[in-house]
């Protein structure tokens, strides 16, 4: 059994601390990419409050042959499948490899609304050999929830998960 709770009092960084180290803990020496991403998903649910969905969309292959991203392993309410390049908020960070904090969805052009109940959302790039492989995905119910800080902690967890998944 694992058993990984984030004080509610403890500060964001030292939050994501513990995040990045349950991660490395819970994926380190297991060569299934697909486990590690479920057990990440589990535990950004645990550590991040105030989400309503939080997980992953891998880079794969659309019916013409053309990269697109498709639903990885997740909590949250059921969602799209699959995600153009450089469509949405997720498919802009598969398009450029950066990451995109974005404080009121509503206001971001082609963003994909999974779950109405969404008001901002956070997307990191997973980046091996140079190339876009996943990105995480975090949407909040609360306008403008995420910060630099948010960001941060995400892509120091996607750096760790690039040769993890
Ligand atoms: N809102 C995302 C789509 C994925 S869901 O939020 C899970 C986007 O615009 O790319």
């Amino acid at each position: 059994m694992f058993d990984f709770k984030p004080d509610p009092a403890q500060g964001k960084a030292e939050n994501y601390r513990q995040l990045h180290n349950a991660a490395d803990a819970l994926t380190q020496g297991e060569s299934d990419g697909i486990a590690n991403m479920a057990n990440v998903a589990s535990l950004l649910w645990e550590f991040v409050p105030d989400l309503n969905w939080a997980g992953f969309y891998r880079m794969g292959e659309g019916a013409s042959g053309k990269d697109e991203l498709v639903l990885g392993p997740f909590t949250g309410r059921p969602a799209c499948i699959r995600i153009p390049i450089g469509v949405g908020v997720c498919g802009a960070a598969a398009k450029t490899g950066e990451t995109q904090l974005v404080e009121d969805v509503h206001a971001f052009p082609g963003h994909i609304a999974c779950d109405a109940a969404s008001q901002s959302e956070l997307v990191a790039p997973i980046i091996r050999d140079g190339k876009v492989i996943a990105v995480i995905d975090l949407d909040s119910p609360n306008k403008g929830r995420f910060t630099q800080e948010d960001a941060a902690g995400i892509e120091s967890l996607a750096a760790m998960l690039s040769d993890r998944i």
